[in-house]
Order: structure tokens, then sequence, then C-alpha cells
């Protein structure tokens, strides 16, 4: 089924939604993210279906969200515009998912991919939060997810430099699992395809298990993120950051 700005594809059991805006490598707009939260919906209800992969057309995973509509925005429509709800949805869902990572998973794509209960990348695969660049900090879940997979000091690192980090590296982190030369998407399917042939009921419980006494209370830690994130709209550097951006040049930021 094509929704507009993705694909989504159901064979044999196994769902596999494809990111599709690759002339901006996937950047994710509000109408992208929206319809992955219907995805998430319809997969939902689809009691046939066992497994998911989340892709990107193109080479890369997505780099981030839009930051062209982002850029103006005040605090109350920064609120509005979160992705925490798709990306909730994503995590929640009863079947396992994998990220197969190729190319750019930056900000609010590598919130996805972490929204994910695996990550599948390929070598050429570059991770990273470089939010802070743009003024603000992750704020789809990241400053929540990421410490908890990969420790609050890696996870700092991260965030506060928004540096991208190569596969290798995140490999050895945690921060992906499986590490391949090419595209990610065969090695993907194929635990998904192992994954799809184990006891749906059990495994869905399992996934639950896990994510509650790992996570904890992850939703008044997404609360927080989101009005702290939502509140670096009324600054000065986050419409520096992201004009900077937009106009190809260096931000100068000057802490107001
Ligand atoms: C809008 C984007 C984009 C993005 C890339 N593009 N990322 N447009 N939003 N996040 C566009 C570019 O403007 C360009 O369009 C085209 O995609 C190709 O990108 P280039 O920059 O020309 O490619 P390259 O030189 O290879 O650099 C790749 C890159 C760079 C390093 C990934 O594009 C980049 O830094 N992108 C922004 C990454 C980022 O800051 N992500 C975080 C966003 S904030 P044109 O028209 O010029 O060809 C975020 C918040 C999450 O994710 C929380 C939200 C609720």
């Amino acid at each position: 089924m094509n929704y507009g700005n993705l694909t989504l594809h159901i064979h044999g059991g196994i769902a596999t939604i494809t990111l599709d805006r690759p002339k901006v490598l996937n950047a994710l707009s509000w109408d992208l993210v929206t319809e992955l939260e219907k995805a998430a919906a319809q997969l939902r209800e689809d009691k046939q279906v066992r497994a998911l992969v989340i892709s990107g057309n193109g080479g890369n995973f997505a780099a981030g969200a839009d930051i062209g509509p982002m850029a103006e925005r005040m605090p109350e429509e920064a609120k509005r515009y979160t992705f925490n709800s798709a990306f909730t949805a994503i995590e929640e869902l009863p079947i396992p998912s994998i990220a197969a990572v190729s190319g750019y998973a930056l900000g609010g794509g590598l919130e996805l991919a972490l929204a994910c209960d695996f990550r599948v990348c390929s070598e050429d695969a570059k991770l990273g939060m470089p939010e802070i660049r743009l003024g603000i900090f992750p704020g789809a879940g990241g400053t929540q997810r990421l410490p908890k997979l990969i420790g609050p000091t890696r996870a700092k690192m991260m965030i506060y430099l928004g540096d991208t980090v190569n596969a290798a590296t995140a490999l050895e982190w945690g921060l992906c699992d499986i590490v391949v030369p090419g595209d990610p998407v065969p090695e993907a399917m194929a635990l998904a395809g192992k994954l799809a042939e184990r006891a749906p009921i059990a495994l869905r419980r399992a996934k639950e298990t896990v994510n509650r006494g790992f996570y904890g209370d992850l939703r008044s830690g997404i609360a927080a993120e989101e009005d702290a994130w939502a509140s670096l709209f009324s600054t000065e550097d986050q419409k520096e950051g992201m004009r900077a951006f937009l106009e190809k040049r260096k931000p100068l930021f000057r802490g107001q």
C-alpha cells in the first residue's frame, strides 16, 4: 500500500515499511509521521502480521525531522507536532520490529530506529543526534531511549556534541545489533522471518514485559522531554540554528 510518503507491504506474515522521501534523505515530514502512525494502527489490527521491518528508500534511513517547516515554529506549535504518538505506536506494536539502517539515521530518524526492538545496520550507516547544532535537542524520545540503550555517558556525548557514530562503534555500544556489508534489508528480513516463526502471544507478552521493566516510567520521561524541547522554540538559538541549516551556513549561537 502506498501511503504517499511511505510504502507498506505485507507478505508471508512480515510487514515492511519503507520511508520514501529520498530526495531529502527521507527527512520526516509531519505527513510522513502521520502516515507512520496510520500504518502502525493498520498493523495492530492485522492478526496475520508477525514482524515488521522499517527501512528507508535511496540508501538512507532518515536524516531527521524535516527542518524547513520546523524552523519558524513557536513552542505551542512545536509541542503540537512532536512525533511521540507515532513512535510510541511503533514501539507498542504487539509484534517485533526491526529498523534496517543504511546511510544516515539522524535525529528523529535515529529516534524512530530506537522505537524498534532491533537495529540492523549497513557498514556505511551513520547514526547521530545532531539537534544541538540546530539549537535544540532530541525531542522524539531520544533523551529517554538512547541513555537506556547505550548508557548515559555515551548518550550525553552523542547528544551534547551532535557528532555521528559509525556502524562499528554503534555495534560496540549496543546501538545497533547486527552490521552487514551492504543493504541491511535482507538480513533484517531474515531475522523477521525467524521471529515470525516463534509463538506470537508469548513473544508479545515478552516484549511488553521487557519494555515495562527496562523503561520503567518512560511516559513521564517523554512528557518532560516534550515540555523542555518545545520551550526551546522560544529561543533565538533555535531560530538561528535552523535558519543556518536552511541557508547552508554555520550557525552563530549567542545563548539567547
Ligand atoms: C530537511 C533535509 C534534511 C532534514 C537533509 N535534507 N536532511 N531537509 N530536513 N532533516 C535535505 C538537504 O537540505 C538537501 O536538500 C538534501 O536533503 C540532501 O542533503 P545534503 O545536505 O545536500 O546532503 P549531504 O551534504 O550528504 O549531507 C547529509 C547530512 C545533511 C549530513 C545528513 O543533510 C544534514 O546535516 N541534514 C540535517 C540533519 C539534522 O540536523 N537532523 C536533525 C533534524 S531535527 P537540497 O534541496 O539542498 O538538495 C530532528 C528533531 C526530531 O530530527 C524531533 C522532532 C519532533
